[in-house]
C-alpha cells in the first residue's frame, strides 16, 4: 500500500458578510482504491466556467491579498445584489478546476498499467499539487503529448463536438456560433472544416477574424460592424443556418440571430403568413460571457426555441458509446484540431495574486491561463 501524499488545494469560500476568500490548504489523499489513481496535477486551464466558482460574482477591483509567499490568501467583496444567488455555497471551503493533466504516481490493483502515464482528467476539484479519481475519469495522453496538451481534453473539446453531434440529431444544416473566437470557437471551426458543417462565426472585432480567417473560416460576421444584421442574414440565408450556440447570453444578440434566421426564411417565402415563417429557429445559450438578461422581442413569428445547453447533462444522454466515440476523437486530434494555446502557465499561488487575476478574470480571446500546481 503506497503512502498517503500530502498536498496543497485550492479553495474558494464565500462567507455570509460577502467576501470571497481564496486558500491554499494542505490535504492528505488516502492510497487509491482498486480502480483509482492519485495524479501530480501539472496542468489546469482557467476556463470562463472555472471562474464561475473560483471568483463567483467578486468585484475583482476589491480584491486585497494576505497571508505568506508560501500560503498565501486573498479576498475580495461581493456586490450585496448578488449575493441572494450565493446562498447554496455560503461558507463550504470549495474545490475549483474542471479539468487537468499530469503524471499517475499512485495506482490501484485493477489499474496498474497507468503508473507512470500522463492522463487528462475531468472532475473538478483540480486547482491541486494531487488529485485521486477514478481510472474511467482519466484518458492516457498519446505517446509524446504534454501535459500542457492534454490539460483541455474535455471541457471544450467535447462541447464542441457536442454542437455538431446535436446539429445531426435535430436535423439541422448549418450552426451559427458567437464569441467565434474563443478556445473552444477555434476547435468548433476546426471541427466543422473537416466534417463539412457550414459554420456562421459571429465575433466582435476585426482581430478575432483575422484570427478565424487564419483557421480557414469562410463565414464571419462581426458584431461591432454597421451593416452587422445585413451580413448576419447573408450568411444564414446562403449556409441554411437554423441552430445557434450563444456563449454571450445576456443582451441582445440571441435575439439578432433569430431575426436574422427569420428573415433568411422569409425571403423564399411565397406567401405571407401573419404567424411568421414555419422554419424552426433554436438557440442554444451554453455560457453567460455578458451576465445580464437575454433581451427577446419575439418578431420572429412562432417556430423558435431558446434554452439553456450544458455539456454534462448533454454526456448522459448520449450515452456510454458516443462517449467513447468523442473521446477516441479528441484523444486522436489533441495536438491538431483540439489544441490549446495559452498565455502563460502560473503556479498554484499566481492564481491568488491580484495583478494576475485581473489578467486571467478578463476572459479575453487568446489570453487564456494554465496552471502548474507543481511548480
Ligand atoms: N455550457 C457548457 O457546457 C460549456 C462548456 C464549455 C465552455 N462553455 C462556455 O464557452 C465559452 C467559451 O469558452 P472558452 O474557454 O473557449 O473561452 P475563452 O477562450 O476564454 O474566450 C472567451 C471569448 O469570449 C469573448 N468575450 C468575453 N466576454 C464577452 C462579452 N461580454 N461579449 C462578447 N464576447 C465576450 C472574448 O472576446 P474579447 O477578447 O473580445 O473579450 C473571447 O473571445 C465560455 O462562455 C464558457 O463558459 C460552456
Amino acid at each position: 500500500m503506497p503512502d498517503p501524499l500530502t498536498g496543497l488545494e485550492l479553495r474558494s469560500t464565500i462567507s455570509g458578510d460577502a467576501r470571497l476568500t481564496l486558500t491554499l490548504e494542505p490535504v492528505t489523499l488516502t492510497p487509491p482504491g482498486p480502480d483509482e489513481v492519485v495524479v501530480r496535477v501539472e496542468a489546469s486551464p482557467i476556463n470562463p466556467s472555472d471562474l464561475g466558482l473560483l471568483l463567483g460574482p467578486a468585484d475583482v477591483a476589491t480584491l486585497q491579498p494576505g497571508g505568506t509567499a508560501d500560503r498565501p490568501t486573498l479576498t475580495a467583496a461581493i456586490p450585496q445584489a448578488r449575493m441572494a444567488a450565493m446562498k447554496a455555497r455560503l461558507d463550504q471551503s470549495l474545490p475549483v478546476g474542471n479539468e487537468a493533466a499530469g503524471t499517475v504516481v499512485q495506482a490501484g490493483d485493477n489499474v496498474a498499467a497507468l503508473l507512470g502515464r500522463k492522463v487528462g482528467m475531468i472532475g473538478g476539484a483540480m486547482y491541486a499539487q494531487y488529485r485521486k479519481i477514478a481510472a474511467r475519469d482519466c484518458i492516457p495522453l498519446p505517446e509524446g503529448a504534454s501535459a500542457a496538451d492534454g490539460a483541455s481534453m474535455f471541457v471544450n473539446p467535447l462541447t464542441a463536438l457536442a454542437f455538431v453531434e446535436t446539429l445531426r440529431a435535430e436535423g439541422h444544416k448549418a450552426l451559427v456560433h458567437t464569441a467565434a473566437a474563443s478556445n473552444l470557437g477555434q476547435m468548433l471551426n476546426r471541427i466543422c472544416l473537416a466534417d463539412g458543417v457550414p459554420l456562421v462565426n459571429i465575433v466582435r472585432s476585426e482581430a478575432q477574424a483575422a484570427i478565424l480567417r487564419e483557421i480557414g473560416a469562410k463565414y464571419i460576421v462581426d458584431s461591432s460592424a454597421g451593416d452587422f444584421r445585413e451580413k448576419l442574414t447573408d450568411a444564414i440565408a446562403e449556409t441554411g443556418a437554423t441552430l445557434a450556440f450563444d456563449a454571450i447570453g445576456g443582451g441582445k444578440l440571441a435575439n439578432a440571430i433569430l431575426h436574422a434566421m427569420e428573415a433568411a426564411a422569409s425571403r423564399n417565402a411565397t406567401e405571407y403568413s401573419r404567424y411568421g415563417s414555419s422554419t424552426f429557429k433554436q438557440v442554444y445559450i451554453y455560457g453567460m460571457l455578458d451576465t445580464g438578461p437575454t433581451e427577446l422581442d419575439r418578431g420572429y413569428g412562432f417556430a423558435w426555441g431558446v434554452s439553456g445547453f450544458l455539456l454534462t447533462p448533454f454526456l448522459i444522454k448520449l450515452g456510454m458509446e458516443g462517449n467513447m466515440r468523442l473521446r477516441a476523437r479528441v484523444a486522436a486530434e489533441l495536438t491538431t484540431t483540439f489544441a490549446s494555446h495559452y498565455t502563460a502557465t502560473i503556479s498554484l499561488a499566481d492564481v491568488l495574486d491580484p495583478a494576475v487575476v485581473a489578467a486571467y478574470a478578463k476572459k479575453a480571446t487568446g489570453a487564456k491561463y494554465l496552471i502548474d500546481p507543481s511548480r
